[in-house]
């Protein structure tokens, strides 16, 4: 037996400064063993003591594993703002063969909006209710955006819930942007061989080995560029691409059209070969559907007004800046 062969002294080790519970509360791309309901070891003040946090660990085997957690951890300390999660703490575990890390964030109780959605609210929202979360996605995406970061992978899973009230049957929503896991500085070098990196999200819902080679992000939100960009043969373009503001907002687009309908816009779909299993199976991608496709869609949404069709239209249109969306009686 090979010393590779042998499993790594850290599998058991225990995070030093958490402990995690048995409640698990999710599971995502990237995340291989899930995110859980953790608390502070060491218990200083009253608050710290009754502290529940939600603790995501991710795992390893490659040497250079550790990078995709540090950009993470390093976007979360940059942003502070009452629409984007807060990161409490980490801790990464790594020996020369594998590692470990645990990215502690506040607890959102409610879990994510696409669990919200289904599971609770369930039925399609009405605009009274899309609009407020329209308005506090902006608000997060401005925060990112002036801070030179591109959210990537923008969906309902990815946005918590961090309260809501029920008025006169209306469901009002305060919510959070997570996941910063494929998020990338526009700053970053255009060469980075970066759209390569997530390989800890192989073979997961969302991980993106596509039949011509990787993009980030998830293929029911993803942006038409991202399909049209082989970034095996062009890595300069690809890494333009993947480092565009205007990725967050497409998604924007695709996440309204799912608040309304529950469904995705446009029923394209296409092959992608799962990195794990290496089995294909057909995904649907929005922004494969075609410019007539997308109108009908828009056009079929029940609860919502015209001038909220036209916004999702103008979203999947890519007629959109971030700034005109501030002066419309849509935000909420
Ligand atoms: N702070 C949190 N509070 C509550 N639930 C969370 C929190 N962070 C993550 N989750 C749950 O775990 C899921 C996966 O977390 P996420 O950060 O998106 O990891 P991944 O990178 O694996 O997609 C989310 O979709 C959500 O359901
Ligand atoms: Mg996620």
């Amino acid at each position: 037996m090979t010393s590779q062969l042998l499993p790594s002294p850290l599998a058991d080790q225990p995070f030093s400064r958490f402990i995690l519970s048995s409640q698990k509360i999710g599971s995502g791309g990237q995340s291989r063993s899930g995110v859980w309901i953790c608390r502070r070891r060491v218990k200083k003040t009253a608050q710290a003591r009754g502290e529940k946090l939600a603790g995501k660990t991710l795992v390893w085997k490659q040497l250079n594993g550790f990078e995709i957690v540090k950009r993470e951890v390093e976007i979360l300390k940059k942003v502070s703002h009452p629409n984007i999660v807060r990161l409490v703490d980490y801790e990464i575990l790594q020996d020369w063969r594998s590692g470990k890390a645990l990215i502690v964030t506040e607890l959102m109780k409610y879990g994510d909006l696409m669990t919200f959605h289904t599971q609770t609210i369930r039925r399609n929202l009405v605009e009274k209710e899309v609009a407020p979360i329209n308005h506090q996605i902006l608000l997060g995406l401005r925060c990112i955006h002036g801070k030179g970061i591109v959210h990537r992978d923008l969906k309902c899973c990815n946005i918590l819930v961090a309260g809501f009230q029920i008025i006169e049957g209306i469901y009002l929503l305060i919510i959070k942007i997570a996941d910063f896991g494929f998020s990338k500085k526009m700053s970053d070098e255009a060469n980075s061989t970066e759209p390569h990196l997530p390989a800890v999200r192989a073979g997961s819902a969302s991980s993106r080995a596509s039949i011509h080679g990787w993009f980030v992000g998830t293929n029911e939100y993803a942006a038409p560029e991202v399909f049209a960009v082989d970034d095996d043969r062009d890595r300069a373009l690809a890494a333009t691409v993947y480092r565009s503001t205007a990725l967050d907002l497409w998604s924007l687009g695709v996440i309204l059209f799912r608040l309304f309908t529950g469904m995705a816009p446009g029923n394209t779909k296409r092959a992608f070969k799962d990195s794990r299993t290496g089995k294909e199976e057909l995904r649907v991608c929005p922004a494969l559907s075609g410019q007539v496709c997308l109108d009908e869609d828009v056009e079929d949404m029940k609860g919502c007004q015209g001038g909220f069709k036209n916004l999702i239209a103008r979203h999947l249109k890519r007629k959109l800046k971030i700034e005109l969306l501030w002066t419309r009686h849509w935000m909420g």
